[in-house]
């Protein structure tokens, strides 16, 4: 029996986690006792306790999961907890994870990543705490974390041998069984029970022409793309790209977007590849791409809700229902209106999806943040909407050749045009954006009786504006300004208004959208989203940002955002 000594330590500041966990820079990691703290007050914050407990472990493999997974083994064994199942060389994806905890009914789990954050000694390493459904834990819970962070006087920890993470296997440390498992084998099996393999595989062996291009981006879903796409799928290793983990990401940003999956996007383009996609870091997010095609993360989900009959999961469960966040363009709601399915509006972060799943009304969701998924999990799935749009594609194929272009025009002049673009002003000064959103608020709210049936220009006509509020159907929880501190990707104080955001809708259908971002961590980002609808199929396939000129000049103009930010053009445009 290894020795159990409780170390005496004192509390650090700022252990607040958020939905995203907690999220600091490697070097505040690695303070004398600082992540210890923080796993020893995890463990107190289980609802269920520690004691007997069954974890999940495993992470993006960024630089300080190692020393981490040890330290976690160590304190684990200390509290008691009866097993740790934990992801080969401490690598799991987060939907990996999220699948694992719920395959093996274990009490929760304990995620090492800070998602798309870059890593490495001088970036950011990150933990987080997800629960027996598989999904994020609620604010109560982070809550409690943190309030036990700010008393802790000691840990636990069993003077233990430092255990050997490659070998597969169960293993005893002390009295705590340490089960380490293949971090890729029960997530293939999970797609290819949701999937049809067999179709996808004909397809892409009958068109050789179709060529696929994965980028792992040198985070997680490297060994989770060779083993699906290469061995899985028959694809040639030519196939994937950057798919060996890397604890610093290559040096690279691990976040599949237009602009830091520039590899990908450059040799789709250079290389003809008919099918590209990326996902970040830890593999939640994703980005679909082709030739001359680049599918918005709203397109994405209304197709492939369009096209669940498709894909046999949806075929045995039946679509439940559909969701998006706010800001996410309503593209979603046009598929859902025709095909009768109930939708909902969620304020901005994953965790919204969660609750309207486990009572059974949602199956497809997505935001434009790059996230979509759906209820096999309880987090966004970046490869899942991978295999997702090459399941759509194969079938499409049956009947006629479909490229990436095809499936959107088909679903263009079945449902009309929701063009979308969001533009992001980073790292402006804060007073400045508060100002800017405060008197948006007053537009919407005090001075609204001037604002509604107002002509702004170009031939926009305010129909509606609020403040955006939620009310949680499932639980009556309400999220609006102010009610309740939420924060995702980054651990310290926000006030609600991050998730939420001002949004005015015109007579045409079109909107936009204001809010500050939850995730910065200089200054204030503000987050800018236009959305136009169009019915007119000569229309379909003119450029996004020249089809949104017009509304992006009324966007400005609203919100004198020049003015009070002193920012002429955007740092970056999704
Ligand atoms: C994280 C969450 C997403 C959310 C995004 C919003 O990535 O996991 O669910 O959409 O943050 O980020 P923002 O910077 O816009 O607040
Ligand atoms: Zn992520």
């Amino acid at each position: 029996m290894a020795s159990i000594q409780s170390i005496p330590t004192k509390p650090f500041e700022g252990q607040r986690p958020g939905t995203s966990g907690l999220r600091k820079r490697v070097k505040v990691f690695q303070q004398e006792h600082y992540t210890q703290n923080f796993i020893q007050a995890t463990l107190d914050a289980i609802p269920t306790g520690a004691k007997g407990a069954t974890l999940v472990i495993g992470g993006d493999g960024r630089y300080f999961s190692p020393e981490a997974v040890q330290m976690i083994i160590r304190i684990a064994a200390g509290n008691e907890v009866a097993k740790l199942i934990i992801g080969q060389h401490t690598i799991l994806s987060t939907p990996a994870a999220s699948h694992l905890i719920r395959i093996r009914k274990a009490t929760g789990g304990i995620l090492l990543t800070a998602s798309h954050n870059p890593g490495g000694p001088d970036n950011d390493f990150g933990i987080k705490y997800n629960m027996s459904n598989g999904g994020p834990a609620p604010e109560s819970v982070t809550e409690k974390i943190y309030e036990i962070t700010q008393k802790l006087t000691s840990y636990k920890e069993a003077q233990l041998p430092a255990v050997d993470l490659s070998a597969i296997g169960t293993q005893k440390a002390g009295n705590l069984e340490v089960e380490i498992v293949d971090s890729v084998a029960d997530y293939v099996v999970l797609l290819k029970d949701i999937f049809d393999f067999n179709l996808i595989k004909s397809f892409l062996h009958k068109t050789p022409s179709f060529t696929v291009l994965f980028d792992g981006m040198h985070g997680v879903t490297g060994p989770y793309g060779q083993r699906i796409f290469v061995e899985e799928l028959g694809l040639p290793q030519k196939s994937v790209m950057n798919c060996k983990p890397s604890p610093d990401f290559g040096g690279g940003h691990p976040d599949p977007n237009l602009t830091y999956a520039h590899d990908l996007v450059e040799r789709v383009e250079k290389e003809n590849i008919s099918f590209g996609a990326a996902s970040d870091g830890d593999g939640d997010r994703n980005m679909i791409i082709g030739k001359g095609a680049f599918v918005t993360p709203s397109d994405s989900v209304a197709i492939i809700a369009a096209q669940a009959d498709s894909i046999p999961y949806f075929r045995r469960t039946g679509v439940k229902g559909l969701a998006r966040s706010m800001p996410t363009s309503t593209a979603l709601d046009l598929v859902a209106k025709k095909k009768g399915y109930e939708h909902f509006e969620v304020p901005t972060g994953w965790k919204f999806f969660g609750n309207l799943m486990d009572a059974g009304r949602l199956s497809i969701c997505g935001e434009e943040s790059f996230g979509t998924g759906s209820d096999h999990i309880r987090e966004k799935d970046g490869v899942w909407a991978v295999v997702a749009w090459l399941n759509i594609i194969a079938a499409a194929n049956q009947t006629k050749p479909s490229s990436i272009n095809d499936i959107l025009l088909t679903h263009y002049n079945e449902y009309g045009r929701n063009f979308f673009s969001r533009y992001d002003y980073e790292e402006v000064e804060s007073e400045g954006a508060n100002k800017m959103v405060d008197r948006l608020r007053a537009l919407v709210s005090t001075d609204r009786a001037q604002l509604i049936g107002k002509d702004l220009g170009n031939g926009f006509v305010v129909k509606d504006g609020d403040d955006f509020e939620y009310t949680d159907p499932i639980d009556g929880s309400v999220s609006k300004k102010q009610a309740s501190w939420q924060s995702w990707d980054c651990s310290f104080l926000m006030d609600g208004s991050s998730v939420l955001g001002v949004r005015i809708i015109f007579e045409d259908g079109s909107r936009l959208i204001i809010r500050l971002s939850g995730t910065g961590s200089q200054g204030a980002t503000v987050r800018l989203y236009v959305e136009k609808y169009e019915s007119n199929p000569a229309k379909y396939q003119d450029k996004t940002q020249e089809a949104l000129r017009p509304l992006i000049e009324v966007a400005l103009k609203l919100s004198q955002l020049t003015e009070f930010t002193g920012r002429k053009e955007p740092t970056v445009i999704t």
